[in-house]
């Protein structure tokens, strides 16, 4: 059985483990943005000089760490997107608003380690000349807002934050922004509308990349609670070291929550790579109900395309010769990566997978999936807006067994019409994947 390789979870659940600062310092807490304040200037081999901010983002770029909040964008490379020429402020936002359904890791880290969190973004800030930075937190986690406020009040009175961090002349403040509950506010562009006071409603990229145009028109880096977390570790091990976890094109850890028709449902913190979907479900969640069979699993969010028990999955992997083969794999053989999963034709997304036994009647999942993504819907966009909406209709119909025969094809040119780019933001992929995937893959009880 594979063991839990626990980074930015390694104290957490530990007995005694508190969320106030006491417990973080005694267990090495600020150590990381200590060393990270510490950094002298280096010289390269080329003769270029980088000062301290700039290895650090040079040790994350060559972390290669990917974003852990949905789309899995290299975090080096979106802050390298940032001009630090600029005579705007920088702004940094972390997205703690998890609304992806299935996913729960980002609560447990604000609940019971909060200042590693803290700590990780006041090192990303200051390697990005951040003075002003945001933690937009979902509207229904008043517990959380509450710990995080509290985390930042004994933060600024241990001088970790405020002017003059530790003697070093760097500056920061950190806000708490409560949203007030909507899954399109944590879409990037929606996010930073709400926190200006605004509808969510996401804006066109481009222009609008947050790292040009962002919060109020500045460079803006948007990041998720756990990528931030995982900046702390990089600074600590160094991002060469970071690398050789997981697998070269999607290295670290990842937190993935495991929930739907299994025994113990949780989050668990993993190599990637080095576990299978199948070793999550069985060994980490306890496996399936007694007498129940997998029928298919959602590995990345419920906007991710399914993956159906029984299918075959074609890899290809990099033999210690440099040559490439290709093998087929079964569905619980995947190993839980963003290559593998894309090459399954689905994806990691939020790191969530739910999982079906043979108890699940497709139509009523798909339905139930649906109509949380017409709720959701901004509604900006014609496609998406009226398409989401007539999904969820046709498919309440047919889980109330009014279903006609050519219900399966109509939602497939309804999605089809969503998807493909059409609209402004990704929620549109969002709400049409399941449809097409789950349609496509399980025609017989949408036809039946
Ligand atoms: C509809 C929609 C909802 C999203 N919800 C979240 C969310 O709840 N949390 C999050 O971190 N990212 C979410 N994202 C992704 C963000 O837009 C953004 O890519 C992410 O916060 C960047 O952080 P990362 O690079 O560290 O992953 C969502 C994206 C879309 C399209
Ligand atoms: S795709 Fe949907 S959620 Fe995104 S902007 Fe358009 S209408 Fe709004």
């Amino acid at each position: 059985m594979p063991d839990e390789y626990r980074l930015i979870l390694k104290h957490i659940d530990a007995p005694g483990y508190a969320p106030d600062i006491d417990t973080y310092l005694r267990h090495d807490g600020y150590a990381d943005l200590k060393k990270a304040l510490a950094l002298p200037p280096i010289t390269l081999p080329a003769g270029a000089v980088l000062d301290g901010p700039a290895r650090i983002r040079n040790e994350v770029r060559l972390s290669g760490l990917r974003g852990r909040g949905g789309a899995g964008f290299p975090a080096g490379t979106k802050w390298s997107f940032i001009d630090h020429k600029t005579t705007k402020p920088i702004y940094l936002i972390c997205n703690a608003d998890e609304s992806e359904p299935g996913t729960f890791k980002d609560r447990q880290i604000i609940h019971k380690d909060p200042h590693q969190l803290l700590e990780g973004m006041i090192i990303a800030c200051y390697a990005n000349d951040v003075h002003l930075a945001y933690i937009y937190i979902r509207g229904e986690f008043i517990p959380g807002a509450r710990l995080l406020q509290r985390a930042l009040d004994e933060a600024r009175a241990h001088h970790f934050l405020g002017p003059n961090i530790l003697g070093s002349g760097y500056n920061l403040e950190i806000h708490i922004h409560r949203g007030a509950g909507a899954y399109i506010c944590g879409e990037e562009t929606g996010l930073i509308e709400s926190l200006e006071g605004k509808r969510p409603y996401p804006r066109i990229k481009p222009p609008y990349y947050p790292a040009v145009l962002g919060l109020y028109g500045c460079p803006t880096i948007v990041n998720n609670v756990e990528t931030l977390c995982a900046v702390k570790h990089v600074v600590a091990m160094g991002g060469a070291a970071y690398a050789q976890l997981g697998t070269p094109t999607d290295p670290g850890t990842r937190i993935v929550c495991v929930s739907g028709h299994v025994r113990k449902p949780g989050y668990f913190e993993i190599q990637i790579g080095q576990v299978t979907l199948g070793q999550l479900v069985s060994d980490f969640a306890g496996g399936l109900r007694d007498g129940r069979k997998l029928k298919a699993i959602i590995p990345g969010g419920s906007s991710a395309k399914i993956l159906r028990a029984g299918e075959k999955y074609k890899l290809k992997t990099k033999r210690p010769d440099g040559r490439e083969i290709e093998r087929e794999v079964a569905l619980l053989d995947l190993p839980y990566d963003a290559e593998s999963l894309s090459a399954a034709g689905s994806m990691c997304g939020s790191a969530a997978v739910i999982v079906l036994d043979d108890s699940a009647d497709m139509v009523s999942v798909l339905a139930n999936i649906s109509e949380f993504y017409a709720h959701e819907s901004c509604g900006q966009c014609t496609p998406c807006r009226e398409g989401s909406l007539w999904m969820s209709k046709a498919l309440a119909r047919l889980a109330r067994g009014q279903g006609r025969q050519q219900d399966a094809d109509y939602l497939l040119h309804i999605a089809n019409n969503i998807s493909g780019g059409r609209t402004i933001c990704a929620f549109g992929e969002a709400c049409a994947w399941p449809v097409q995937s789950t349609v496509a893959k399980f025609k017989d009880e949408f036809t039946g």
